[in-house]
C-alpha cells in the first residue's frame, strides 16, 4: 500500500474534542450550551439509527439534545407547527428534520420552514445561497461536504491551484463540495470540474485530478487506472452490497462498499479514504460543529 489512509474515525475524535472544550468554555462564561433538536417522522430503520447517533454525539458533547419522534401519519400542517415551535425556542440553536419524509409531506416546504439561522443541515435555500457567495456569508456549510474539506485540510493535502474533479452532482454532496473547493480561501482555491452520468469520458477527467471526490452511489465505479499517481481520493460512496454477521455483536450488518475500487486504488493514490470509516463519521461531526457555531453566531463569538 502506498497511499496514506485518511481516517474519518480519527479526525472525528480530534474535532469532537475541540468542540467539547469550546462548549465547556462557553457554558462557564455565558451559562448556555448548544441546543439541537432532531425531528424524526416514522420509523425508517436507517433514519432511526442516524438520529440515535446524532443525539448520542450531541449528548456526549454536553449539548442540550431533544429527540422529537413523530408518527408516520403526522400531517404536514402539524409538522410545520412543530418546526415553528422550535424556531421560537431560544434554547434550540439547531433544527434537523431527518430525511426522507413520508410521501404525503412536501419535503421542500418543510425544509424551507426551518429558520435559516437554525438550519444546521445547510439545506435551506438561504444557506445554499450563502454557500454560493462564500467567505463570511457562509453560516452552515452542508455537513458531508464540510467533512470532506476538513479531511483534505487535516491530511495536509494542497488545494491551492489543485485540479479537483467531483464525480456526482447531487444537492447534498456534489454541487456544494464543488462550490466550496473553488471559493477563495484556505482549503480551497482549486480548479474544479464536475462530472456526472451524462459526461462523455469520465476516465479522462478523473485522470487529471489531483483531488478526486467521488459521490456517485455506484459501487466500484472508479477504476484504478483512472487515478493519477499520488492523487488524493475521497470516496463518499456508502453502497450496501450484501449482508454479513458481525463478529462483534453476532447480528446481521450491511456489507458496505465505496464508489472506488479501494484495494487497487490504494496502490496508486497518495491519500485515500476507506469505506466504512472514511467520510461517513465526518457528517455527524460537522453537524455538531454547525450547531456549536449557531450558538456562537447568536452570542457574537463567531
Ligand atoms: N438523511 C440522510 N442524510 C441526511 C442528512 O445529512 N440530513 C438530514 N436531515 N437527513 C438525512
Amino acid at each position: 500500500m502506498t497511499a496514506k489512509l485518511i481516517k474519518g474515525t480519527e479526525i472525528r475524535e480530534q474535532i469532537l474534542a475541540e468542540i467539547k472544550e469550546e462548549v465547556e468554555k462557553i457554558k462557564a462564561e455565558h451559562g448556555v450550551v448548544p441546543g439541537l433538536v432532531t425531528i424524526l417522522v416514522g420509523e425508517n430503520p436507517a433514519s432511526v439509527s442516524y438520529v440515535t447517533a446524532k443525539i448520542k454525539t450531541a449528548k456526549s458533547l454536553g449539548f442540550k439534545e431533544v429527540q422529537d419522534n413523530q408518527p408516520d401519519d403526522i400531517s404536514e400542517e402539524a409538522l410545520l407547527e412543530l418546526i415553528d415551535k422550535y424556531n421560537n425556542d431560544d434554547t434550540i440553536h439547531g433544527i434537523l428534520v431527518q430525511l426522507p419524509l413520508p410521501k404525503h409531506i412536501d419535503e421542500k416546504k418543510v425544509l424551507n420552514a426551518i429558520d435559516p439561522d437554525k438550519d444546521v443541515d445547510g439545506f435551506h435555500p438561504v444557506n445554499v445561497g450563502r454557500l454560493m457567495i462564500g467567505g463570511k456569508e457562509v453560516k452552515f456549510p452542508p455537513c458531508t461536504p464540510a467533512g470532506i474539506q476538513e479531511m483534505i485540510v487535516r491530511a495536509g493535502v494542497e488545494t491551492e491551484g489543485a485540479e479537483v474533479v467531483v464525480v456526482g452532482r447531487s444537492n447534498i454532496v456534489g454541487k456544494p463540495i464543488a462550490v466550496m473547493m473553488m471559493q477563495k480561501g484556505p482549503g480551497a482555491n482549486a480548479t474544479v470540474t464536475v462530472v456526472h452520468t451524462r459526461t462523455k469520458d469520465l476516465a479522462s477527467h478523473c485522470k487529471r485530478a489531483d483531488i478526486l471526490i467521488v459521490a456517485a452511489g455506484v459501487p466500484g465505479l472508479v477504476k484504478p487506472e483512472w487515478i493519477k499517481p499520488g492523487a488524493c481520493v475521497i470516496d463518499v460512496g456508502v453502497n450496501r452490497v450484501g449482508e454479513k454477521i458481525s463478529e462483534k455483536t453476532g447480528k446481521k450488518v450491511a456489507i458496505l462498499r465505496g464508489d472506488v475500487d479501494f484495494d487497487a486504488a490504494k496502490e496508486i493514490a497518495g491519500w485515500i479514504t476507506p469505506v466504512p470509516g472514511g467520510v461517513g463519521p465526518m457528517t455527524i461531526t460537522m453537524l455538531m460543529k454547525n450547531t456549536l457555531n449557531s450558538l456562537k453566531y447568536k452570542l457574537g463569538l463567531a
